[in-house]
């Protein structure tokens, strides 16, 4: 296909070119029609082809398209705002960037900046979990623990701690809910003890595990424990919310589940629901008073809070809240659990179904008692989705929650907008993705 030839590395799915979308759907050049499940790489909210976004980016390219990101902008004044009041209370104080990748550079950066002004430069290392993805850039790669995408660049890694993860499913401890002592948490005092705490900036995580592992909220107990653990050290707490965050998972950030006010939350994806690029970290004000009394200087990115996309961020987040699409996902993130439940589970294939919101998660065993994955050879995440692009939709693929044995699962992370009968249309159209996978193993 034109165009693919040229880009720098190739999908593992059919090429496709997609000509428009509306609300959840995407219309290919050669007349097909996918429901998009995934909300692309979890990012559309609000539905696409939105015409009052398409005025107002018209609109603000035509007055401000580019200032020094020290300079404000209406727009901008208009988002910090509005994210305020978004944001867990405390966390007023914003830093943008083109994505999230780059949010979690800042987050680190920020991290170990605080405790250097604080007078604590040997607070040096990042505590994250194992199974989980924090980006692309080296650092937040580090901090990731998806092993397939670490193994390339593993011998430049900075070498800062990992824990395992809140994942029932798959305990890395092998024990069983609620028996258990919630290893999954004191885990972290055991490192931070194993370790230094003195030598310790942060813990980074994602709220619920994401695209490794597969939307899988972790119990309830979980954060508290962490948040409490995290302050008794004072050590910062930093929530990766750029998949969860915004409305994904049925409230306006995952966190808010637990009612935890971390030190910083990242957000990127939903932000903007696709429509421009951006990310952000929130930061609690006491900390950036701490860093700006010690005179100490952040450099921003060229494409920090640009102006089109604070404008759109903000007309994103306008529309979730017009159309209380939030309590939306609550509400209709149960009947979509509930049928992939009933209609999946019994499936040979399906081994666990988890998630909320509309953040769901469906992993593939090859025994589902064993709960074994399939060899990572077989490729069988990339067969789901290109089977289930063939029924004409697109779900997210998910891999490598079963460690050094691979793991295979798909993500159901669909729009805001979709309603009970695209709800049957995804079930139906994943369950004969999979029976057509199965046949063909
Ligand atoms: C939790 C999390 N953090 C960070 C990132 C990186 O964001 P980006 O791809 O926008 O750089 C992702 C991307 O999937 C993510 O899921």
């Amino acid at each position: 296909m034109a165009g693919q030839s040229s880009m720098f590395l190739h999908g593992p799915y059919e090429p496709l070119c997609i000509e428009r979308a509306e609300g959840p759907w995407l219309f290919t050049s050669d007349g097909r029609r996918i429901l998009d499940a995934g909300g692309g790489a979890v990012v559309v909210n609000v539905g696409q082809g939105r015409e009052e976004l398409a005025q107002l980016a018209a609109d603000q390219v035509a007055r401000l398209n580019y200032i020094v990101p020290v300079w404000t902008s209406a727009a901008r004044n208009r988002l910090v705002e509005r994210l305020a009041r978004w944001t867990p209370p405390g966390l007023n104080r914003f830093f943008f960037t083109s994505g999230g990748s780059e949010a979690v550079e800042a987050a680190l950066k920020f991290a170990l900046m605080y405790h250097k002004v604080k007078g604590q430069p040997q607070r040096h290392k990042i505590i994250s979990r194992w199974f989980s993805y924090h980006g692309n850039t080296l650092a937040a790669l580090s901090v990731g623990g998806n092993l397939g995408r670490r193994a390339d660049y593993e011998h430049v890694l900075l070498r800062w701690p990992h824990i395992g993860p809140p994942f029932c499913y798959r305990c890395p401890w092998d024990r069983t809910y609620p028996g258990c002592s919630l290893d999954c948490a004191t885990t972290l005092e055991d490192t931070i003890i194993q370790h230094g705490p003195e030598s310790i900036a942060a813990f980074i995580a994602e709220p619920m595990m994401g695209a490794t592992g597969g939307a899988v909220p972790p119990v309830r107990e979980y954060w508290p424990r962490i948040a409490e653990i995290c302050r008794r050290y004072g050590i910062l707490l930093i929530v990766d919310e750029v998949m969860t965050g915004f409305g994904r998972t049925g409230e306006r950030f995952a966190v808010d589940h637990w009612k935890i006010t971390p030190d910083l939350l990242i957000g990127g994806k939903g932000l903007t629901g696709g429509y421009v690029p951006m990310g952000m970290v929130a930061v609690a004000e006491g900390l950036v008073q701490e860093c700006e009394k010690a005179g100490a200087d952040f450099m921003f990115y060229t494409y920090s809070a640009h102006p089109l996309a604070c404008a759109m961020a903000d007309k994103v987040l306008e529309i979730m809240e017009r159309e209380h699409l939030v309590e939306y996902v609550a509400q209709m993130g149960t009947q979509l659990g509930a049928q992939l439940k009933e209609q999946l589970s019994g499936h040979p294939m399906v081994g666990d179904i988890r998630g909320t919101g509309f953040f769901w998660g469906v992993e593939i065993v090859r025994d589902k008692a064993a709960r074994t994955p399939y060899p990572p050879q077989l490729r069988v995440t990339n067969r789901i989705v290109g089977a289930a692009l063939k029924n004409g939709l697109f779900v997210y693929p998910t891999s490598g929650m079963a460690g050094a044995a691979g793991g295979d699962g798909v993500m159901i992370t669909p729009p805001f907008v979709i309603g009970p009968a695209e709800i049957d249309y995804i079930v139906g159209s994943l369950r004969a993705a999979l029976d057509d996978v199965l046949a063909a193993l």
